[in-house]
């Protein structure tokens, strides 16, 4: 940590309490790790709970048979996870060769918990505009696609979590038209629906208007069925 203080790192990648983790080279805050049983997370995976998550009900519920579902940006795989725990296949897809180490560490310290649970996570380092548009993609194979791109740049700030202000420090700055880019890949590829995860009061993504939102107190869900 001293060395990071010295060459001016703000974030040092570790092994903290056996768990991979992003901590600040300055202060004290608890290292950032993904935590699939802990805390919040924890709550969230309850599966009594899980029929009553915005995102499941976004998705059009909990799925009666294998359905797959990709998960265009990993993030730290809060929502991946409660995607899996509805029962769905997620292909996770992080294009932040950090935040995927981070999601690899998570999923199999999840899988000595809940093997089961784990089996439905496939992890893929990469981007998911490119692996939507490359990759030899059977139209009929995704149920659905879901993407929660970053928070709009001015919202950094005391309005959003150390997490993913951390995320934020490690992502590489967006292109412009990027995100509506993968909309659009998306919403040619996905058999059902697209589901965009967006601040409550932010525009649509790339003016693309939803078929419908589903909204919470900060964020909402904006659905777009694609038959
Ligand atoms: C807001 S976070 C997602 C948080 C995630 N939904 C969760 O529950 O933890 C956005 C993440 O998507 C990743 N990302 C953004 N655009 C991407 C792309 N085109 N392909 C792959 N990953 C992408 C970023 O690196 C970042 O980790």
């Amino acid at each position: 940590m001293a060395q990071a203080r010295e060459a001016h790192l703000p974030l040092v990648l570790g092994w903290f309490d056996n768990r991979l983790a992003l901590k600040s080279s300055e202060g004290n805050e608890t290292p950032v790790a993904v935590d699939f049983s802990g805390g919040k997370q924890g709550y969230r995976l309850a599966a009594d709970r899980v029929r009553h998550e915005r995102l499941v009900k976004a998705l059009g519920g909990m799925p009666t048979k294998a359905l797959n579902v990709v998960d265009g940006t990993g993030g730290l795989g809060r929502d991946a996870l409660v995607i899996a725990q509805a029962g769905f296949h997620v292909d996770v897809i992080e294009r932040s060769p950090i935040i995927h180490a981070l999601l690899a560490d998570g999923i199999e310290r999840l899988r000595r918990e809940d093997s089961a649970l784990a089996a439905r996570l496939r992890l893929h380092l990469g981007d998911s505009y490119q692996w939507l548009v490359q990759k030899d993609v059977n139209p009929q194979e995704y149920f659905a696609i879901y993407l929660d791109p970053m928070f709009p740049q001015r919202q950094k700030s005391a309005a959003i979590k150390k997490d993913l202000l951390w995320l934020q420090q490690l992502e590489r700055a967006p292109e412009e038209g990027e995100a509506e880019l993968l909309l659009s890949a998306a919403r040619a590829r996905a058999q059902k629906r697209v589901v965009v995860k967006r601040p409550l009061r932010a525009p649509a993504l790339g003016d693309q208007a939803p078929g419908y939102s589903l909204d919470g107190k900060a964020i909402r869900f904006d659905v777009y069925l694609t038959v």
